[in-house]
């Protein structure tokens, strides 16, 4: 269920910046993915583990849908992980845990469910696999390992997305360089060994880039 707009404005109000007030709400209205993953976690009272959270703005989009289960997300980007502390203490958020940490280290205990949004293309061919080897042993039965990712192929949508992220990298918002981009086959494949059952879906909104929404379950 899509956030109501008075909703969006108290989440913005936890901001501690103002750029901040301006952006969360925009973001949180225009990209498609938290109502998506909102959707796909409803029902569940498994944690949830955030990988590369950057903000935390799944998580406010979660509790303000009524999902109350525990949270704990960890970034590389100290700024990011203080703004996410910091509205999470605001919005008096109890069972949520926001570190610094590295995706490409180990990862922190966790078993429940594990999202991944926007941060495998940060990340080395060769780690991306790992990761999702490390994080896959993190999704308990009956869980879902989320992901989402722009896939490499041959549109003009990719072009675009890549585009978008060395933008973001030039403008210095996201102090991270796009190295490599799975295709929708290699996910597919690694997911798919670790004994999950994938499904790939295109998760572009109104936006023109080439995300998808990649859901991975372990059987119950
Ligand atoms: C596009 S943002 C997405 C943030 C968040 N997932 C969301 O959807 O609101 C990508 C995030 O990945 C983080 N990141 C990139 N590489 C990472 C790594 N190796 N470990 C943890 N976080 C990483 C960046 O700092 C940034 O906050």
């Amino acid at each position: 269920m899509k956030l109501a707009p008075p909703v969006l404005k108290l989440i913005a109000r936890r901001s501690h910046t103002l750029w901040d007030y301006f952006y969360v709400p925009a973001k949180l209205r225009s990209d498609p993915v938290y109502e998506a993953i909102t959707r796909e976690l409803t029902g569940s009272s498994l944690p949830v583990l955030d990988i590369g959270c950057g903000m935390g703005l799944l998580t406010h989009y979660l509790r303000e849908s009524g999902h109350e289960v525990p949270m704990s997300g960890f970034d590389t980007d100290q700024r990011k992980i203080a703004s996410a502390q910091a509205m999470a203490r605001t919005a008096g958020y109890g069972d949520v845990v926001f570190k610094v940490g590295d995706a490409c280290g180990k990862l922190p205990g966790h078993q429940g469910h594990v999202v991944i949004v926007d941060i495998l293309q940060f990340i080395q061919p060769e780690r991306q696999v790992l990761l999702l080897q490390d994080a896959a042993t993190r999704v308990a039965p009956g869980g879902k390992f989320i992901i989402r990712s722009c896939l490499r192929d041959s549109s003009r949508r990719f072009r675009i997305t890549v585009l978008g992220d060395w933008l973001a990298r030039l403008t210095r918002w996201m102090n991270h360089s796009p190295v490599a981009y799975p295709s929708a086959a290699e996910l597919e494949g690694h997911l798919s060994a670790l004994g999950l059952s994938v499904t790939i879906v295109p998760l572009w909104g109104g936006t023109p880039f080439n995300n998808h929404l990649i859901v991975a379950q372990r059987a119950a």
